[in-house]
């Protein structure tokens, strides 16, 4: 085997273990196919650490997480611990210190996926959303004046710095090339209400436009944006938003592909690691029962191997998913598939070892 990437694994909470576990299984196939050669290290974090020794993310992990190739990530979140705390104290924090700038969300219909949009098939519904990771209301300013009395002010700041905004447009604009698609870049902000933080960004996204004159490019507010994803989604290829903004319309993508069983996401840096997830969260009701549809966690492991520069095992793993959602999976809900968690692992795999290549 010539080719090798050290991976980080972080099956985490719920049902993150049973997914990343196909995940993984697929990736065996990859290997053995491809020539690739996987060395996986497991982290344990999540909540159910966080419960059994008050561990959330030590510096430790995040240094060894820093060194990964790519990093793998099932879920985290446990209904006895209080909303908010794994979400800063892991997730966001590994954004923020790892400097995953980027949030790679690609909204793709998959053939056989039924999606709630009327007259849409497939090819109709093929768009990337590119949300930057680290600023706006995310970076946590703000406070509270007179908290718990009448006169209480909550104030909630959104940091957006040239360079970070920069960074995140410059690549999408670079996606939307490699992508060679409709090559139509879309900045998705509120330039008639947020005249400070979407006016930065429309300065950023006029100025870099003129180093991609093969790029095509729009702009729409996001409440409007919402209306167009839902009616026109054929409209769009890549689309550029703030921290926010992108948070609410790739749950809207989410749902447009089929839900939460088959969308997954990447944290991206891309002059260092790189965390990919399935979207779903870790579904504790669930857990253990074989029923979660691993799709996501299958479609974040072909996002890793793009981004690690495989291209021909994610293309070939992308028709391997095609194929199943084409075949086998009429409905994506846990609960409803016909066939049980490791059942679709199991034909995913089955697939990439009988690919010619
Ligand atoms: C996401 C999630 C996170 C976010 C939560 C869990 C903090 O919704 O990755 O989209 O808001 O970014
Ligand atoms: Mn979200």
């Amino acid at each position: 085997m010539s080719k090798s990437h050290t991976i980080g694994v972080i099956p985490g909470d719920g049902t993150g273990p049973e997914v990343v576990a196909e995940g993984l299984k697929v990736l065996g196939a990859v290997s053995r196919i491809y020539g690739i050669d996987f060395k996986f290290r497991e982290f344990d974090l999540g909540g159910k650490r966080y419960l059994r020794e008050g561990v959330l993310l030590p510096d430790s992990a995040l240094s060894d997480l820093a060194q990964m190739d790519a990093i793998f990530l099932g879920a985290i979140g446990d209904p006895d611990v209080p909303p908010g705390i794994l979400e800063r104290e892991i997730l966001l924090k590994m954004r923020f210190k790892l400097d995953l700038y980027v949030n790679l969300r690609p909204v793709v219909l998959l053939p056989g996926v039924e999606t709630p949009l009327k007259d849409k098939g497939p090819g109709d519904i093929d768009f990337v959303v590119i949300r930057e990771n680290t600023e706006g209301v995310y970076a946590g300013g703000g406070g509270f004046f007179k908290k718990g009395t009448p006169d209480e002010i909550a104030l909630q700041e959104s940091v957006n710095t040239r360079k970070g905004v920069e960074r995140c447009v410059r690549y999408a604009f670079e996606c939307c090339r490699r992508r060679n698609r409709k090559r139509r870049l879309t900045l998705c902000a509120k330039t008639n209400v947020l005249i400070y933080e979407s006016d930065l960004w429309r300065r950023c996204f006029e100025e870099i436009r003129d180093d991609y004159p093969d790029i095509e490019t729009g702009y729409q507010h996001v409440d409007a944006l919402c209306m167009w994803m839902v009616k026109n989604p054929e409209e769009f290829d890549v689309i550029v938003t703030s921290n926010l903004f992108g948070d609410i319309i790739t749950d809207l993508g989410a749902i447009i592909q089929g839900g939460l069983g088959i969308a997954a996401g990447g944290n991206i840096n891309p002059e260092g690691t790189a965390m990919f997830e399935p979207m779903g969260g870790s579904a504790p009701k669930y857990a253990g029962k074989n029923v979660i549809n691993p799709m996501a966690a299958i479609g974040a492991c072909q996002m890793m191997l793009a981004h690690l520069g495989e291209a021909e095992a994610a293309a070939g793993l992308m028709d391997a998913m095609e194929s199943v959602t084409q075949h086998h999976l009429s409905s994506l809900e846990a609960g409803k598939m016909e066939y049980g968690t490791s059942e679709v692992g199991d034909l995913v795999a089955e697939k990439i070892e009988n690919l010619e290549i």
